[in-house]
């Protein structure tokens, strides 16, 4: 090729050297583009060998015209390199800032106990500084201690109120603390201050206020010179300190067997401040503490003189009583192993909770 070709050959060179250059991802890369134009084979290279083949008077011009070459796109592979080493830098520099040992972790949700346990331990705290015991019973039941030791013989209608799990070893799953009552009075005999929290049983149709597995807190006095004032205090009292308020109540006459005479002490239901929802009913009041003066024929089964003694005794529903104090509007949610009623009780308030959900 003549000077001139040569000259043009240089520049398109130079510009294709310019663009491949920019193309380069890496430093690795960029050497093997350097060395296609630059290398002994490569482009530039080749003709930077083939000046001896041009007439010796043209020959100065070549080779100022190649080495000028040379040198502008060695600078240009120069600039690539420093460019891709700058970025590669700044990279390494964000991806060590991006760890931050100084931060705090990530928390993990915290457990809770279970609000039932929670209101539990509550009322064992109020009640054992009034001097009450805490006791226990058990859950696979006699019928004799289910029913018939509080005045609720084989063929008594009121059997039908509390549907039953009968055991095939003729025991049943009880249906309330209440036998618990008899077993105190037969283990201690009166005086008698005590509560029994536990868990009950119904063969219920399951809804936002009913579940076949729940949990009542029984409570027994039994004494000389126990009235219906002393009952309606304690109640009071009981309330007072589980809501930290006066809470909104009435009582109404309720029948029990095991009482006379018997109450049913009702709250004004606080999910919906008393103006009616699926919780309450539609009432505005949710039933809570039905109560009474314990029969002459419960104290007699447990082997206590009713011409002596007197006591009151009080069936708290305990799950109910926990949907009220937080805000839990289904009681399903309370055995759906449902981990936001673990986390935090006030988690379960709002619309969102439903259970199933
Ligand atoms: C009784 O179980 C009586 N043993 C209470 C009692 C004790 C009365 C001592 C007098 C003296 P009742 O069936 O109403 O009564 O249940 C008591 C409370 O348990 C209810 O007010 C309610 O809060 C709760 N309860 C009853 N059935 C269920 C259920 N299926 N699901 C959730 N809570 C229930």
């Amino acid at each position: 090729m003549d000077i001139e070709q040569l000259r043009q050959e240089v520049a398109r060179i130079t510009a294709e050297a310019r663009q491949s250059a920019g193309e380069a991802v890496s430093l690795q890369a960029l050497r093997e583009i350097r060395s296609r134009f630059l290398g002994k084979k490569g482009s530039l290279g080749r003709l930077m060998g083939s000046v001896r083949e041009y007439p010796t008077q043209q020959r100065a011009a070549v080779g100022q015209t190649l080495n000028q070459a040379n040198k502008e796109v060695a600078a240009v592979f120069e600039e690539a390199a420093g460019a891709i080493g700058s970025r590669d830098a700044a990279a390494e520099a964000s991806r060590a800032s991006a760890f931050d040992p100084t931060l705090p972790g990530v928390r993990p949700p915290l457990g809770n106990v279970h609000p039932v346990t929670s209101v539990q331990w509550e009322i064992e705290h109020v009640f054992q500084r009034l001097g009450f015991t805490v006791e226990a019973g058990p859950e696979m039941e006699s019928d004799y201690y289910n029913f018939e030791a509080l005045n609720i013989p084989a063929d008594h209608p009121a059997r039908d109120m509390q549907d039953t799990f009968w055991l095939a070893n003729g025991k049943l799953l009880r249906t309330h603390t209440s036998p618990v009552q008899v077993r105190t009075m037969e283990k201690f005999g009166p005086p008698i201050r005590c509560i029994v929290p536990g868990r009950c049983f119904r063969y219920e149709t399951v809804d936002a206020s009913h579940e076949t597995t729940f949990h009542q807190c029984e409570g027994l006095v039994i004494d000389r010179h126990i009235s219906i004032a002393n009952l309606i205090a304690v109640m009071k009292l009981l309330l007072r300190e589980v809501f930290r308020r006066e809470p909104k109540i009435r009582l109404r006459p309720g029948y029990f067997p095991f009482v006379e005479p018997g109450f049913e002490l009702d709250m004004s239901c606080l999910i919906c401040g008393g103006r009616g929802c699926p919780t309450c009913k539609k009432s505005g009041w949710v039933e809570v503490l039905p109560c009474g003066m314990v029969h002459p024929n419960v104290l007699r089964a447990g082997g206590i003189d009713p011409h002596e003694y007197t006591g009151f005794a009080f069936g708290l529903g305990l799950t109910r009583l926990a949907m009220m104090k937080y805000g839990i509007h289904d009681i399903r949610v309370m055995n759906a192993c449902d981990l936001r009623a673990l986390v935090h009780p006030s988690r379960l308030t709002g619309p969102t909770v439903r259970a199933g959900q």
